[in-house]
């Protein structure tokens, strides 16, 4: 089932979201193939719960469609980054505000501990894209939006465009 990806300014993004404590469930496991049925319709490289409306540790990601290369679908629950090293700049955006995309300043490489849907521990090492997309989701999981890595300037730009598509109804 193809979610409804939930958009800027809903406070559920904003929101801390709570562990999740059940695993190897049906319920689990669906949720999480519907994740990835969500993220695949809307060509993203990661999907956060509460961009569904779930306020739940759980985030999938798959950077191929981007790369172009293999489909490599990766699920982090309950994750942690454990390290992370250098730094890269790069352009960023996120489902839930779509139509904008700036540079943010992310780690070049980050190593995540998470848990699967079995919850079994798992480490998933990334560079470049992988990295980015893990940390922009974990974020997520902390209600931190992108838009807090941004210049205040920048980050009231957007939001005040975001508040002109509301009022337009352009936005929804
Ligand atoms: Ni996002």
């Amino acid at each position: 089932m193809v979610y409804k990806i939930v958009k800027y300014p809903d406070p559920i993004l904003e929101q801390k979201c709570e562990p999740v404590t059940a695993f190897d469930t049906p319920e689990l496991q669906q949720l999480v193939a519907d994740m990835f049925e969500t993220m695949y319709a809307s060509k993203g490289v990661g999907l956060a719960a509460p961009q569904i409306g779930i306020s739940e540790r759980i985030t999938v990601i798959d950077c191929a469609p981007a790369t172009e290369g293999e489909p490599n679908p990766i699920v982090l629950i309950n994750p942690e980054v454990i390290l992370k090293e250098g730094k890269q700049v790069g352009e960023e955006g996120c489902l839930s505000i779509p139509g904008f995309r700036e540079d943010v300043s992310r780690a070049k490489k980050a190593v995540v501990r998470a848990l699967n849907v079995k919850g079994e521990t798992i480490e998933v090492s990334g560079e470049d894209l992988l990295a980015r997309a893990m940390q922009h989701e974990i974020d997520h999981l902390n209600g931190i939006l992108f838009l807090s890595h941004l210049s205040p300037l920048k980050r009231d730009l957007i939001k005040r465009k975001i508040k002109k598509l509301i009022r337009e109804h352009e936005w929804d």
